[in-house]
């Protein structure tokens, strides 16, 4: 049996998976996010660790399997989240998380000072306020005395990692979302760190995501019921692992995630980058790379939503937009409720509800911010197109597929067949498949996924809805330059 732990943004999930790629128990536990000022986002690493010990222990409680036959683990979570440890391995300040949008000065200070285009040929990728180079930057410009005490720079999953296993790693995927990382040649930007004077002794070796980066120690062992020695694999990011959990280890399968954040995401065996940097090029999981482009508030927005029509449920408020037409009866969303990461790279970026009227009512509403997300979706899709890359399958994972309304939303829109799996249990099923390749029981990651990966159902797009989100995502992707003045 394999272990694949995903330190999400609203919980970790933790699932046990045998060699064939049934799940034989899975777990999940949450924690809180901290906004301490309107666009920061930040989390205490240590509820991280405490609710993956409690969450280990749980998944194993509930089935009959030993800690022995938990053969090896995967760890993987949300990506850019900023750990500073000290010289006593001690956290210096809460994490600083991937949606955090308070480095647009120090992004404007990199770009200035590396160059545009050098940044681009140095780490593949532009800027972005999510991303960790700017954070490390905002901690000096802001927090000298915690910047004097950095010793350690870790990513989150690798945090929970070093606890498990007691050594600084992390991988290839998720360090190409530093900002520092040489994503072409696969290893830390010597240029990046000495332009920006970030000492490389810092930062842990990078391995490949399938590779093992230590072994648990007794100590973890005593606390999480898990067995000492067992076989820790580096992991990845949640956007590589999440691929490799829906298969998308080839080119022409387009991966496209409904999480906090929305993802769509090509894998490419070689290296090339966007020339207008607005998809991220990224190393995957497999050794080979992938470009993506990321929405911040995807699934969120209808959290968001739901949350202030307490006490309606999900099924309650999915209920009443499925007996609204397709288009809303011309309402129109923008999904910008944390800024927006692709295409615009734009903090300030805001959320709307546009084109109301006396007709509308909540179902209205709930469908038109399905929608908006799936013409924020369509954004990067649009762009993937542009770039000539292979799209012959889309595979949509993430807790929003679970919606049978927006998985023909998200075929209508985009105008080609989804493909949704049968175990849609996302990064942590793909952290699991990398950890049965690092312990050998498949030769490769494409091996593991098609050992494992089934799809269940497919959604054909339905040609009257086609036309009636033709004609709106033209409106909706005007909206955005028109309103830009008044974020
Ligand atoms: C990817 C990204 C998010 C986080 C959180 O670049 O920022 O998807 O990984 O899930």
């Amino acid at each position: 049996y394999f272990m694949g732990i995903d330190i999400g943004t609203s919980s970790v999930k933790i699932i046990v998976m045998d060699e064939d790629g049934n799940i034989k128990a899975d777990v999940s536990k949450t924690y809180l996010i901290f906004y301490p000022k309107p666009g920061w986002a930040e989390q205490n690493p240590d509820d991280w660790w405490e609710r993956t010990k409690s969450g280990i222990r749980e998944v194993l409680s509930k089935t009959d399997i030993s800690s022995d036959e938990i053969k090896a683990i995967g760890v993987t979570g949300q990506m850019h989240g900023l750990v500073l440890l000290d010289s006593e391995n001690v956290i210096l300040r809460p994490a600083i998380l991937w949606n955090d949008q308070r480095t647009e000065h120090e992004c404007e200070y990199i770009t200035d000072c590396v160059g545009k285009e050098r940044l681009s040929e140095l780490t593949g990728n532009k800027a972005i306020t999510g991303f960790t180079a700017p954070k490390i930057l905002w901690v000096r410009n802001n927090e000298m005395e915690i910047y004097r005490k950095i010793k350690h720079i870790l990513l989150p999953k690798d945090f929970v990692k070093y606890k498990l296993t007691g050594e600084f790693s992390t991988d290839v995927s998720d360090a190409s979302g530093t900002l520092l990382f040489d994503v072409k040649d696969r290893k830390w930007s010597k240029d990046m760190l000495e332009i920006l004077d970030i000492p490389e002794s810092w930062l842990p070796h990078a391995y490949e995501s399938m590779e093992i980066a230590g072994y648990v120690t007794k100590e973890a062992a005593e606390e999480t019921g898990l067995k000492t020695g067992t076989l820790v694999v580096a992991g990845g990011g949640d956007q590589a692992c999440g691929a490799v959990g829906t298969g998308t280890v080839k080119e022409g399968i387009i991966s496209v995630s409904l999480g906090t954040s929305g993802v769509v995401f090509a894998c490419q065996d070689g290296y090339s980058v966007d020339e207008m940097n607005r998809l991220h090029t990224f190393c995957h999981a497999n050794g080979k790379w992938h470009v993506m482009g990321v929405m911040l508030s995807a699934a969120s927005c209808l959290k968001w939503w739901v949350e202030n029509n307490e006490p309606h449920t999900f099924e309650d408020l999915i209920g009443e937009a499925e007996k609204v037409e397709a288009g809303s009866d011309g309402l129109i969303f923008l999904p910008y409720l944390m800024g927006e990461r692709t295409p615009y790279s734009d903090p300030y970026a805001k959320g709307c509800f546009m084109g109301l009227n006396m007709i509308h009512g909540r179902g209205h509403l709930t469908r038109a911010i399905m929608e908006g997300v799936a013409f924020g979706l369509m954004d990067s899709m649009e762009i993937i197109r542009s770039l000539d890359i292979p799209i012959r399958e889309v595979r949509l994972s993430g807790g929003g597929s679970n919606s049978k309304l927006w998985r023909q939303i998200i075929a209508d829109v985009f105008e080609t067949d989804v493909s949704v799996l049968s175990s849609s249990e996302g990064p942590s099923y793909g952290a699991a498949i990398l950890s049965a390749v690092g312990y050998g029981f498949y030769d490769t990651v494409e091996e593991g996924c098609k050992r494992t990966i089934n799809i269940s159902e497919t959604v054909s797009p339905c040609d009257e809805n086609v036309n009636i989100y033709n004609k709106i995502y033209n409106i909706y992707k005007g909206m955005y330059a028109k309103l830009k003045d008044t974020f």
